[in-house]
């Protein structure tokens, strides 16, 4: 099972201000619809509520240990690792999307991240976690935008054969 992260922080850390994503950077969810078309998406049942509705071209995964039901086509799973076996099933790429409980409980077993660094400080109290060692920058690209940003894509480092 391969595991993507996909996320975009502010110069402060900050990637959500109560349910809210606190900055509108022109371009950056083109990135974001460009990067996981055609996957599987993994959420939070906190995210889930705040985008409202399945994002088309994509399937759908909403963690929760309380929600009942959601409805068609989205799989409700009642942990991180049921959702992401469910996900594995679907035989398509894997992205973990948010928010910020769900990043913390993926990061350690993320085999890249597609990380957009806005140029901004924002308020909010929803963090993205430490990038661990074991995720290395790989490529980024500068956009500039209303906001500007930097698309930063890590992976895992690969295992030295010596
Ligand atoms: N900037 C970005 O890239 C980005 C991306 C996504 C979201 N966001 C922002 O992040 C914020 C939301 O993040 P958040 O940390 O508050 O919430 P979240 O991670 O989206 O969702 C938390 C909820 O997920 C469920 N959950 C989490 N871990 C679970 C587990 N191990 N097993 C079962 N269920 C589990 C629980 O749902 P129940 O309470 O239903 O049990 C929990 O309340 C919003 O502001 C959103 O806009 C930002």
């Amino acid at each position: 099972m391969n595991i993507s992260l996909v996320a975009a922080r502010s110069e402060n850390g900050v990637i959500g201000n109560g349910d809210q994503i606190p900055w509108k950077a022109d371009g950056e969810q083109r990135l974001f619809k460009e990067i996981t078309m055609g996957g599987v998406l993994v959420m939070g049942r906190k995210t889930y509520d705040s985008i409202g509705r399945p994002l088309p071209g994509r399937e759908t995964i909403v963690i929760s240990r309380s929600a009942k039901d959601l409805p068609e086509p989205i799989k409700l799973c009642g942990s991180l690792s049921i959702a992401l076996q469910s996900a594995a099933l679907m035989k398509k790429p894997i992205f973990v999307v948010g928010g910020g409980q769900v990043y913390s409980q993926a990061i350690s077993i993320a085999d890249s991240l597609h990380l957009t660094q806005i140029h901004c400080h924002a308020d909010g109290d929803i963090f993205f976690p430490e990038i661990p060692n074991h995720l290395k920058l790989n490529k980024q690209r500068y956009y500039e935008s209303n906001i500007n940003y930097t698309y930063e894509y890590y992976e895992r480092a690969q295992k030295n054969k010596n």
